[in-house]
C-alpha cells in the first residue's frame, strides 16, 4: 500500500480545480501537492518565529550593554535608496527597449496542455524572464502573447509579477496573437524539435519562446503550431556545440531566455551557453573549454583589418547597427 498525503484544511480557492479533476489518481496526487504547501507554510511560520525570538535577544542584548556605542546612530553619509528608484532606473533601460530595442515574445497559448503544477512551474519561469530581463542594461521587450483574459495562466502571472497590467510594467501583456503583432516573415519560433540551427542572432527577426512545460508527456507542440502558421523555425545549436555530451534537447523557458538575451548582447555563443547548468552534460565539460565555434566573429571586438576579411567572405550579421 502507497502512503496517501492528505491537507488537514483545503482552502475555498482550490475546490474549483480540486472538482474538475476526473480521476482518483489525479485527485491524490492534488492532495499532495496541497499537503506539501501545508507543510513548506508550517515550516515558514516556524522559521519566522524563531527569528523574531532571536532579533527580541539582539535587541535586549544592545539595551543591556554597558559600554558606550559608537557610530553615528541611525544617520549615514550615503544617500537612502529606496526601491521606487532603483525601479525608475531600470524602467528607463527597459523604456529604451520599447523604443528601440528588439522584440522578444512569450506564448502562452498553451494553457489546455499543461496540469496544474506545470502552469505553476511555467509562472515562475516567466517571472524569472521577467527579473532577468528587468535588471539586465540592454533587455528585450517583452511580449506576453496568447494570454487569455481572466485563464488560470493569466490570474497566476498577474500574482507573480504584481504590476504586470498596470503602467508601470514595460512589458506588453496581450490577448492577441503574435501574428497581429509583428510582420509574420519577422517571426522565427524557437523550437527543440527543429532540424534548423539557429546560427546567430538577428536583431530585426522576433523570436517566439513557448511558454510552456510539459515534462515527463512532452509533445511537440511547438513545431506543429510554427508548421501550421507557416512560421520561420529554429533550434538552439546544442548538438553543433555539445555533440553527445548533452542530456536533454529541450530546454525550460527561462533558460533559453537567459541564452538568447546573453547572445544578443554578446554575440557569443560560449557566453550564451554558460547559462546551461552542468547536471545537463554527460561528461562534466567546464564552461570555459566550450569551444566559441561563432559562425559570425563579433565584430565589435575586431580590428579594421579583420572586419574587412570578414565583410570580403561575405559574412556580414544582418543588421550592423551594434558595430
Ligand atoms: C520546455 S520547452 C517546451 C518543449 C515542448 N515539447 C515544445 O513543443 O516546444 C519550452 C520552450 O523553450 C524553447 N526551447 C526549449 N529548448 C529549446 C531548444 N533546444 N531550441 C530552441 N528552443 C527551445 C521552445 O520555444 C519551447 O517551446
Amino acid at each position: 500500500m502507497g502512503e496517501y498525503y492528505v491537507p488537514d484544511k483545503i482552502q475555498s480557492k482550490y475546490w474549483p480545480h480540486l472538482f474538475k479533476l476526473a480521476t482518483k489518481n489525479h485527485r491524490t496526487k492534488f492532495y499532495k501537492h496541497l499537503k506539501l504547501l501545508e507543510v513548506a507554510d508550517e515550516a515558514r511560520r516556524q522559521l519566522k518565529t524563531e527569528m523574531k525570538i532571536q532579533y527580541d535577544a539582539r535587541a535586549e542584548q544592545q539595551r543591556n550593554n554597558p559600554h558606550i556605542a559608537y557610530g553615528l546612530r541611525r544617520n549615514s553619509m550615503h544617500m537612502f535608496i529606496r526601491n521606487t528608484a532603483i525601479n525608475r532606473f531600470y524602467n528607463c533601460n527597459l523604456m529604451n527597449s520599447v523604443l528601440y530595442g528588439e522584440k522578444l515574445v512569450l506564448d502562452f497559448g498553451y494553457d489546455e496542455n499543461m496540469s496544474y503544477a506545470e502552469r505553476k512551474k511555467c509562472v515562475r519561469q516567466a517571472a524569472v524572464v521577467y527579473g532577468f530581463n528587468k535588471v539586465n542594461r540592454d533587455p528585450f521587450h517583452l511580449y506576453f502573447c496568447n494570454l487569455a483574459p481572466d485563464s488560470e495562466l493569466d490570474r497566476q502571472l498577474c500574482k507573480a509579477i504584481g504590476n504586470l497590467k498596470t503602467k508601470d510594467c514595460l512589458v506588453t501583456a496581450t490577448s492577441r496573437s503574435y501574428l497581429d503583432c509583428f510582420q509574420k516573415e519577422k517571426l522565427v519560433y524557437l523550437s527543440p524539435d527543429c532540424k534548423e540551427d539557429l546560427r546567430t542572432f538577428n536583431c530585426d527577426d522576433v523570436y517566439i519562446i513557448g511558454g510552456l512545460v510539459d515534462q515527463g508527456h512532452a509533445e511537440r507542440l511547438t513545431l506543429a503550431k510554427a508548421k501550421r502558421e507557416g512560421l520561420r523555425m529554429a533550434n538552439l545549436p546544442l548538438s553543433f556545440y555539445f555533440s553527445s555530451n548533452i542530456y536533454a534537447q529541450s530546454l525550460n523557458m527561462d533558460l533559453v531566455f537567459k541564452i538568447l538575451l546573453t547572445l544578443k548582447n554578446s554575440n557569443s555563443w560560449e557566453k550564451a551557453f554558460q547559462y546551461i547548468p552542468k547536471n545537463l552534460f554527460r561528461d562534466q565539460v567546464e564552461a570555459s573549454q566550450i569551444q566559441d565555434k561563432n559562425i559570425v566573429p563579433r565584430l565589435f571586438s575586431r580590428t579594421f583589418g579583420e572586419i574587412a576579411s570578414v565583410l570580403l567572405a561575405g559574412c556580414f550579421p544582418e543588421k550592423s547597427e551594434k558595430l
